[in-house]
């Protein structure tokens, strides 16, 4: 049935792309719309006009799957992704990942928005994510496996590729650009978390907390994509720094965040040779 709706839906974008087969994926997170600036579109498509993709809320900004060309790499992008606090089933939130394997990418590129754990993150920093947490109640791989995708127990001891991280580390010092690695902890959200909350998050090993990612990341992985993901700190929850926060400034926190972030994921994306 998941294979089946991914064919659909791959075999409608690929009638309107026509030759267009990317090599890359990337998950727009809050702070990296500006990736988008310097890629060259080729096609545009709403998420509403594709088969079987899930149908946004009301709340949620409307997405796009863009194709465009990043100095001779072939992308597709989403624009807005989808949320498991939002009401969508992990196979949902993670549909367009599937799709975007059978359209060809053989990498996948995330972003997020994070709270800081660890008390030697600032706001605006950014963590190349090494490896992660997840803590959210459902997974995209229950139900029967598609032996087409991946196997029914997939491997998680490389969830994030090691070479693409020391690359990124490499093109932020290069940079001057603050950037750590850390373990990420998914969380269902949608509200923040307590102050206990945060004391048991990073005291189970956890340098940032977000409720995004990991089901990208583990559906990614169940077909061998290689994943490399960063988060923007938006936040800090480590006990003398936690104060409220409001969505303002946590948009306002991933902006400061943005030019570091582009200029890594720009770079990595062109240093790939395969
Ligand atoms: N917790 C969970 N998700 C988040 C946070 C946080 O503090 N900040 C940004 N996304």
């Amino acid at each position: 049935m998941l294979l089946k709706e991914a064919r659909e839906a791959t075999e409608f974008l690929q009638n309107q792309t026509g030759s267009f087969v990317p090599d890359t994926g990337v998950v727009l997170g809050t702070g990296l719309g500006r990736l988008l600036d310097d890629i060259d579109i080729y096609h545009s498509i709403s998420y509403e006009d594709i088969p079987h993709f899930p149908v946004s809320t009301v709340e949620s900004h409307s997405g796009k799957l863009i194709f465009g060309v990043l100095n001779g790499h072939k992308l597709v992008v989403m624009q807005g992704r989808f949320h498991y606090y939002e009401g969508y089933t992990m196979q949902q939130v993670t549909f367009p990942v599937r799709v975007m394997k059978l359209l060809g990418i053989r990498r996948l590129f995330i972003s997020n928005a994070a709270g800081g754990l660890s008390p030697d993150y600032n706001i605006s920093d950014i963590m190349i994510i090494n490896d992660h947490i997840n803590l959210q109640p459902e997974n995209p791989l229950t139900g029967p496996n598609e032996d087409e995708f991946g196997v029914r127990f997939p491997d998680m001891s490389d969830p994030y590729d090691r070479t693409m991280i020391d690359k990124g580390l490499e093109i932020a010092a290069k940079y001057s650009i603050r950037a750590h690695e850390g373990v990420y902890v998914a969380v269902p959200g949608p509200n923040l978390e307590t102050r206990a909350e945060y004391k048991y998050l990073r005291t189970i090993g956890a340098d940032a907390v977000g409720m995004s990612t990991v089901p990208e990341n583990i559906v990614a992985r169940h077909m061998g994509l290689p994943v490399f993901a960063l988060s923007v700190i938006t936040d800090l929850c480590t006990p003398e720094k936690i104060r409220k926060v409001t969505v303002e400034e946590v948009i306002k926190a991933a902006m400061g965040a943005e030019p570091g972030m582009k200029k890594i994921m720009e770079e990595l994306i062109s240093l790939q040779t395969d």
